[in-house]
């Protein structure tokens, strides 16, 4: 039973040691669909992040001395609350993001699951009982939480990326200052609302809303009390918070930037390849870190691929989130358009060519981008470089399987990765040469609480989700009991 509507989830104020605390300093969050102001927001700085980290300490030692299953079940009912309240958060968050509410309620299930599976993880964190290495000693290993961790969120994913940080924490016994995205904070807030209802103890977990990112951050980065730092972001902030977390020698994990590649293989079947691919690529406008981002498509089934792939497009509906049946909304911001813009103009400046899309659709407003589909894309423009973060399919060929796969693999990132093939050896041998963290085969959809989430090579370090996602925030402990001949 639904415990909330929308307004009685809107939250403006920070989220310390269990009250809202306003400032004098506030700033606004709007609708990307149509520009209107949904809320005034407190305005943190690094006093009030000091004072959140001073309240995760503070809470630290009755929280970690609880038992795993008085943790579990205090999860379980935020589960509970977020799920009974998933219309109210789903609205609120296409309201402050822009996704379709259909795609916002998915995401909420999608962050409420993390809190289920990790309730459970708390439940299952074993440690190890050694091999005897000398016959008076005894050696065993135990887990123990990390102590206060910070995090740093993005706006792409406004509950999820939050409940797959904090879950873990509390579930392993830590307690947590979370900084939340400037444009998305409401949902952020209105997380912290149902877990103080449900009776997470005052101080467990503290909200920093701030447009002050980097004031609010070096606190979270230098304070001595923080021993976890996790961030979601891309992979150039990330280099820089890992370099400032060494300075008090900091456990961190960092879920950074991609630049997944989609291969299509001759072998593959085409209309599966369309559709996992359009899945993957319209999820959330294609503001995703594991969207696919290259669709690389062997030479000899391109045309047939393409035409299939143009038609699939014109079925696709652009709408504000609260439109019926939409497949997507407005991008978050004009920085976002012009990103889009730019890549484009480089690379038919290059040769490229639009097949469809390629335009602001401006009779729906400034921020929403038509589904586009680029061809003629070469290794080395900046489309096949960089992160495109929107509705933009941009594809190249390739002759053979080594060609596909070194293509592929030559980025320094390795978020994630998608191929189609039906050959069973294919299979084998193209999912053990691929560098990425996580890979999809026949599917562009591979995100679920039981997954690994995480990347290798320059998109990151760690884990999210998963029996994985637990460890991140705990430290392991060997201990040896002697004197027992
Ligand atoms: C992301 O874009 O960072 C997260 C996507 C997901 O969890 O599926």
């Amino acid at each position: 039973m639904p415990t909330h509507t929308m307004r009685s989830l809107i939250q403006t104020n920070a989220f310390i040691d269990g009250h809202w605390i306003p400032t004098d300093d506030r700033f606004p969050v709007t609708n990307p669909a149509n520009g209107d102001t949904l809320a005034d927001v407190a305005n943190g700085d690094a006093a009030l992040a000091e004072r959140a980290v001073e309240a995760a300490h503070k809470a630290l030692p009755l929280w970690r001395a609880k038992t795993a299953k008085q943790r579990a079940d205090l999860l379980r009912r935020w589960y509970q609350s977020m799920m009974d309240n998933k219309q109210a958060l789903g609205e609120l968050m296409s309201a402050e993001q822009g996704k379709p509410i259909a795609e916002a309620i998915g995401e909420v299930e999608y962050g409420a699951s993390f809190v289920d599976w990790f309730a459970g993880e708390a439940e299952r964190n074993y440690g190890d009982i050694l091999p005897v290495s000398s016959a008076d000693k005894r050696s065993w290993i135990i887990k123990q939480p990390v102590g206060v961790c910070a995090a740093i969120t993005p706006w792409n994913f406004p509950n999820a990326m939050i409940t797959r940080k904090v879950a873990p924490a509390l579930a392993a016994g830590c307690t947590i200052v979370v900084k939340p995205p400037q444009l998305t904070p409401l949902s952020a807030l209105a997380l912290a609302q149902l877990a103080s209802e449900v009776g997470i103890p005052d101080g467990v977990i503290n909200f920093v809303p701030t447009t002050h990112s980097r004031e609010v951050g070096e606190v979270f980065k230098q304070h001595p009390r923080v021993r976890k730092f996790t961030f979601t972001g891309s992979t150039a902030v990330g280099k820089k918070l890992m370099e400032q977390c060494a300075g008090t020698m900091k456990k961190v994990s960092l879920e950074l930037g991609g630049n997944a590649p989609f291969i299509v293989f001759d072998d593959a079947d085409i209309d599966v390849a369309v559709k996992e691919l359009i899945a993957c690529k319209f999820r959330n406008a294609g503001q995703t870190c594991i969207s696919a981002n290259r669709v690389l498509v062997q030479e000899s089934i391109h045309d047939a691929f393409i035409e299939k792939l143009e038609s699939a497009l014109n079925g696709i509906k652009v709408a504000p989130g609260d439109a019926e049946d939409v497949d997507y909304g407005p991008l978050i911001d004009a920085d976002a358009i012009s990103k889009v813009t730019e890549l484009i103009e480089d690379a038919t400046a290059a040769g490229a060519q639009i097949k469809t899309g390629g335009r602001v659709l401006s009779e729906l407003g400034e921020l929403f981008y038509s589904p586009t589909l680029v061809t003629k894309v070469k290794h080395t423009m900046r489309i096949a470089q960089e992160e495109i973060f929107g509705p933009v399919i941009a594809v190249q060929t390739f002759t053979d399987e080594a060609q596909g796969v070194q293509l592929a693999n030559d980025t320094p990132f390795g978020l994630a990765g998608y191929f189609c093939a039906q050959d069973y050896a294919r299979i084998q041998r193209v999912s053990e040469q691929l560098e990425c963290g996580m890979l999809g085969i026949n599917t562009g959809s591979i995100s679920h609480a039981y997954n690994a989430f995480g990347g290798v090579k320059e998109s990151g370090i760690g884990r999210e989700g998963s029996r994985y996602g637990l460890a991140e925030y705990q430290e392991t402990k060997n201990i040896t009991l002697g004197g027992l001949a």
